[in-house]
């Protein structure tokens, strides 16, 4: 992606960030073997602190999520205050938040949805149902919340810009050394590019070796996932069969060979689709409640709660500043910007605002 740099990874390397690119043998055995090493002490913290949490682990997953996908995705609100007031950061001093590009969506094209797919399986599935819910909403308001509740497949490469892109950007790439690239580590989680890697090295390993090492991998990021990073927050409310599908998209991205691709999709609801959007995007900046915007407000450089936009802004002119960012106005008066977040379509700006009204944002 053109407007992004590609800085390098937090090993002082150069970031191989093209997606489905083939000269994946870029970085070398040193820096793989650091990743592998530190792999496993976060295995160990890990296992520590899993005692009884019910963690995402990846058996856990494979074992005990398919059920769950039948059914309609459970919702919930958006509690607290924002990642970054969390962290002690402003806006200015970061690059989370701020780095999802500034590309549309990409057309379906990309994606080779399955058979079970067919007719369900690509956003025109979610604007249906706003269009739905929109003209539901003066007629027939119950009739319209429970079409938020309808249930259609998305690919794991819509689960990673709703819930990923506006931090690690749209090739995973990130803002290194604050955001760090999320290309090596997914590399990490395949057994034949760690073969490949060592042979490449002149350190051959055994396959087995190999695999282990592998799961390790795919295990940590589990496990980042399931409890945060350093400053990365956690994504409880993914679950196993997302995380899965995710991670299939993330092997994409880092080029990773033979991976099953981008084809796993997994049921959602539009109040699902708001709540990644909300919970994975919004909620870095912007505080579950509080006050809202105001001209006062704006004057003071306060970030407007969510809780607040369903209650004093149209959906319209919350749409428009997700597409446009912050207004010349208020780059103006100097306060913190926001900005503007064409990866996101119109139908799931819909969807957050829908969800932030039908699922009141928690302290
Ligand atoms: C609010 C910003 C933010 C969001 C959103 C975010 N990350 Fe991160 N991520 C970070 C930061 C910052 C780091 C660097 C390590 C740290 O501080 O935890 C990181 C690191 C990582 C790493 C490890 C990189 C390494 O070198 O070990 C992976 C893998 C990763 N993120 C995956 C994801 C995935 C998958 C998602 C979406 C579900 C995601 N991240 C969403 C901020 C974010
Ligand atoms: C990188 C931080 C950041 C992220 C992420 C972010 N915002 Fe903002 N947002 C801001 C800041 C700063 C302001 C205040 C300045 C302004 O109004 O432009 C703001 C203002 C707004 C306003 C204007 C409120 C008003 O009263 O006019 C809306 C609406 C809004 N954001 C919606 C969203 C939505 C929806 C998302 C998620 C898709 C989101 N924002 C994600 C930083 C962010």
């Amino acid at each position: 992606m053109k407007n992004l740099g590609h800085g390098t990874d937090g090993l002082g390397r150069p970031g191989q960030v093209e997606p489905r690119g083939d000269g994946v043998m870029a970085f070398g055995a040193v820096a793989f073997l650091v990743i592998a090493a530190t792999m496993v002490g976060v295995l160990v913290s890990a296992a520590d602190r899993e005692g009884g949490a019910g963690g995402l682990g990846p058996t856990r997953t494979v074992a005990g999520t398919r059920e769950v996908a039948a059914t309609s995705p459970v919702v919930t609100p958006v509690e607290g205050p924002s990642w970054l007031r969390h962290l002690g950061l402003t806006v200015s001093e970061t690059r989370m938040g701020q780095m999802g590009g500034t590309e549309p969506p990409p057309a379906t094209g990309r994606r080779e949805p399955g058979p079970e797919a067919s007719g369900r399986g690509t956003p025109s599935a979610l604007r249906a149902i706003m269009d739905r819910v929109l003209s539901l909403l003066r007629s027939d308001r119950r009739a319209a919340s429970a079409t938020l509740g309808t249930t259609f497949m998305l690919a794991g490469a819509d689960l990673y810009r709703l819930n990923c892109q506006s931090c690690h950007g749209p090739d995973g790439a990130g803002a290194p050394p604050e955001i760090k690239s999320l290309i090596d580590p997914v590399r990490a989680t395949s057994a034949g590019m760690i073969e490949q890697r060592m042979q490449d090295a002149g350190h051959p390993i055994r396959e087995v070796m190999a695999r282990q090492l592998a799961a390790q991998a795919k295990a940590a990021i589990y496990d980042r996932l399931r409890n945060g990073g350093q400053k990365m927050p956690p994504f409880r409310h993914l679950r196993g069969d997302e995380v899965d599908a995710l991670m299939g998209y993330l092997q994409v991205l880092a080029g990773v060979p033979s991976s099953p691709g981008d084809s796993s999709l997994v049921p959602q609801s539009a109040a699902r689709v708001g709540e990644h959007v909300v919970k994975g995007t919004c909620h870095i900046c912007h505080d579950a409640t509080g006050p809202g915007g105001g001209h006062m407000g704006m004057m003071r450089g306060t970030i407007p709660s969510l809780a607040s936009f369903p209650r004093e802004l149209s959906l319209s002119s919350v749409q428009r500043q997700v597409q446009y960012g912050s207004s010349n106005m208020m780059s103006m008066m100097g306060g913190p910007a926001m900005p503007a977040m064409p990866f996101l379509t119109e139908e799931e700006t819909a969807a957050a605002y829908f969800y932030l009204e039908t699922y009141p944002p928690r302290p």
